[in-house]
């Protein structure tokens, strides 16, 4: 079943936002940036995941027996290619037993919309929390793409996971997806004429692997 709300929580913390100034800043490195991404994908995990079932469980303390909880649904994560890769290790340092499946997209220059080049999820997705990772929502068109492809797969409870997310981004994804809730690191002011979220951090797939 999917949760029925559609909501953009904007996940604020010093440390996040400290990080945050390293990946905005122009001087900030390769290595620097990859490192400082990931650290903030294992930041949100802690609100993304708020939500998840628990089932209890018996355990023998080393005094007696008691009940406690453990998360038994599995997780699916689905970066999109190529930018949503670099925040995958450090959610899999909090949940590394989550599959990861795989959608290839890339936003054409001229008409900004996604074309798709790749997909590959697991069998049993369908079951699934899924996390749909991109640390860019600009206009919305990759996510909102990214979405329907999921759930013409199958995947029923999803939540969308950005960096930083602009309002037209946003607008797009509640229109598109009123059923999917938005967790982002940051909520940036506007796109500008080539479709760059301002202030933003450029374009997160080239400073992630250099290509710039
Ligand atoms: C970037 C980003 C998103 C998309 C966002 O990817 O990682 O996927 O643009 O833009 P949108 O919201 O307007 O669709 P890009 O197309 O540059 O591909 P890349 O990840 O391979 O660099
Ligand atoms: N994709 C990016 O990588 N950065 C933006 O600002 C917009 C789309």
């Amino acid at each position: 079943m999917s949760r029925n709300f559609s909501t953009l929580n904007v996940i604020n913390h010093p440390l996040i936002k400290h990080k945050m100034a390293k990946l905005r800043d122009k001087a900030t490195n390769t290595f620097e940036f990859r490192t400082r991404l990931n650290e903030i994908a294992s930041l949100m995990v802690y609100e993304i995941t708020r939500d998840l079932p628990t089932e209890k469980l018996e355990v023998q303390t080393p005094l007696e027996s008691t009940y406690c909880e453990i998360v038994k649904k599995a997780i699916t994560l689905v970066p999109i290619l190529r930018a949503g890769l670099g925040m995958v290790e450090g959610i899999l340092q909090l949940i590394p037993n989550a599959r990861v499946g795989h959608i290839g997209l890339y936003r054409d220059e001229e008409t900004l919309e996604p074309i798709e080049y790749y997909k590959k999820f697991p069998t049993d997705m369908p079951e699934s929390r899924i996390i749909v990772i991109d640390p860019m929502l600009a206009t919305g068109g990759s996510a909102s793409a990214a979405l329907d492809f999921i759930k013409k797969s199958g995947g029923r409870d999803i939540s969308f996971v950005c960096l930083v997310a602009a309002p037209e981004g946003v607008k797009r994804l509640l229109q598109d997806h009123p059923d999917i809730p938005i967790y982002t690191a940051a909520f940036d002011r506007e796109l500008n004429d080539t479709a760059y979220i301002l202030p933003g951090l450029g374009d997160a797939g080239d400073r992630i692997y250099g290509t710039e």
